[in-house]
């Protein structure tokens, strides 16, 4: 199949690493949906993909909604009858504190954004990829799905769970076509990490087009990376 037939979904789409992930698919020729919940930068992506000539479908929603997450599948299939790849970008991070100090409702958000979500789009589109046989399934985890944090907590535990829900799941669909793997981040300028982080210089971090352009080639039906892997991208000087 040529690429521009090929569709991905790539959640929290609006900002950061999920923009420029959309961005980068679209140049590539791909039908490119996009799920957040801000609706005039959803609008504004969608445009800047209309204008390279490429498709674009923005859809509102949460990723701790499951509603929300079947209704996003069931518009995807409506518009293009497919889901080749889909990016689980979307996430929360707070600033650093001590667990002994966290607020329940942060640790309840970072974990039903960061680690439900992942189940639930996982979970919504596997049945599409399982009947076309193939699919690609990218779980963005970081370097804080490795090692732990102080101060990060809640945060190191989504992304540690990223890590094991993406290997199991490899396993359970190697057979049918469908590759799953995780990428692992080190720190990349975006909003999310100059909250956590506030004072990291730009410099030090990886730009999110340098990210974006990872995820496109780990979606290529040419990689040939093991599914379940848990690739590192950090900065290099
Ligand atoms: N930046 C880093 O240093 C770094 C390092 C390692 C891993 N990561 C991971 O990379 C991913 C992207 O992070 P980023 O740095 O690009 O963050 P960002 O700039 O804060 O963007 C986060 C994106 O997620 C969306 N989002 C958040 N909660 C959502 C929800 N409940 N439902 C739907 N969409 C939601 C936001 O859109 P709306 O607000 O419009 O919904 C936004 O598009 C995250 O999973 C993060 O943990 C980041």
């Amino acid at each position: 199949m040529s690429v521009e037939h090929r569709a991905v979904v790539i959640t929290g789409a609006t900002r950061g690493i999920g923009k420029a992930c959309a961005l980068a698919f679209a140049r590539e020729g791909y039908r490119t949906a996009l799920f957040a919940r801000d609706t005039v930068l959803l609008a504004q992506v969608a445009r800047d993909i209309k204008d390279m000539g490429a498709e674009a479908l923005p859809i509102r929603g949460d990723v701790r909604e499951l509603r929300d997450v079947s209704r996003a599948v069931y518009e995807v299939q409506r518009h293009w009858g497919r889901t080749d790849v889909l990016v689980n970008n979307a996430g929360v991070g707070y600033g650093l504190t001590p667990l002994m100090d966290f607020p329940d409702d942060q640790w309840h958000e970072t974990i039903d954004a960061n680690l439900t979500g992942v189940y639930y789009w996982t979970k919504a589109v596997l049945p599409i990829m399982k009947e076309q046989r193939s699919g690609v399934i990218i779980n963005i985890s970081s370097g804080a799905g490795k090692h732990g944090i102080a101060g990060l907590a809640a945060y190191c535990a989504s992304k540690f769970g990223v890590i094991g829900l993406t290997e199991s799941v490899a396993d359970e669909v190697e057979d049918l076509g469908i590759r799953v793997l995780a990428l692992c981040l080190g720190g990349v300028d975006t909003e999310m990490h100059h909250r956590i982080f506030p004072g990291h210089e730009p410099e030090g971090l990886l730009r999110p087009e340098e990210v974006a352009a990872k995820v496109v080639s780990l979606a290529s039906p040419k990689d040939r990376t093991r599914t379940g892997s848990s690739i590192t991208l950090y900065r290099r000087y």
